[in-house]
């Protein structure tokens, strides 16, 4: 059910605990559609949760998830699915490339399950590798890449479907400033271009710096610190 709140992500009041320790505690975040939003926050603060429970990889103890106001909770698994492979883009914290498909097979994965036709499907692989510096790597293997190539093979997969939510945890985590920064820009304005939402967990001021908004993670609560 949406209450009426314009935003693509909300979390109404979401508790999420694996110990004695809550990471979110009644926690409350609206989101936009089409911002860009940087989470901070120290190791194990609950970045990484928090995307998660975006994306509907994982459930709250209690509260809401709504995504463009559907309460992902309210769901059944297999609605779950799809929204996952038609409106989610999830960069890992570590990749999680399938180790038994090339790069080429990778990136095309979410296209191949949403049906796509294979040249289209090749050809938008092809490109979008090209534009994170991977031509002709379509048909390595992950564990031939480094750990920054593999990255980038995760950020191709996650916006190759052109999805309206883009979560990112640590995106740029492996690579160098240099590196770094068009592979951030890249992901910044495919999202922009479509008004896709983007979040993205990060320890780097830098990425930060570029978000429109930035959120920390505090004794389970998330508070705005930027603007
Ligand atoms: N599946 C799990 N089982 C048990 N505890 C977990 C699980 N996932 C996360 N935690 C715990 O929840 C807390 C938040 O973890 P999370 O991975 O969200 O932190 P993070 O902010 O992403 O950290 P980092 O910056 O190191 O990536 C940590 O104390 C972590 O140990
Ligand atoms: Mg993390």
């Amino acid at each position: 059910m949406s209450t009426g709140t314009p935003g693509a992500i909300e979390l109404a009041t979401v508790s999420k605990s694996y110990g004695p320790q809550p990471v979110l505690s009644s926690a409350s975040l609206t989101i936009e559609r089409g911002q860009f939003v940087a989470i901070i926050g120290r190791s194990g603060s609950g970045k990484s949760t928090l995307l998660r429970l975006m994306g509907g990889l994982e459930a709250a103890d209690s509260g809401a998830v709504r995504i463009d106001g559907t309460d992902l909770s309210a769901l059944t698994e297999a609605q779950r699915a799809r929204h996952r492979r038609k409106d989610l883009g999830f960069v890992f914290q570590f990749f999680n490339l399938i180790p038994t498909l090339t790069v080429g097979e990778n990136v095309e994965l979410p296209l191949a399950l949403n049906e796509v036709p294979r040249a289209a499907l090749r050809e938008r692989t092809r490109t979008l590798l090209a534009e994170l510096g991977l031509a002709g790597r379509d048909d390595a293997f992950p564990e031939d890449l480094s750990g920054g190539e593999q990255q980038r093979v995760a950020i191709a997969r996650a916006v190759v479907h052109e999805p309206k939510l883009v979560l990112a945890d640590e995106p740029t985590g492996n690579l160098d400033v240099e590196t770094a920064g068009p592979i951030l820009e890249l992901l910044r304005r495919t999202c922009l271009e479509r008004r896709a939402t983007l979040v993205v967990a990060t320890h780097s001021n830098e990425v930060a710096a570029l978000a429109q908004r930035v959120i920390s993670i505090r004794a389970g609560q998330i508070v705005d610190v930027a603007p």
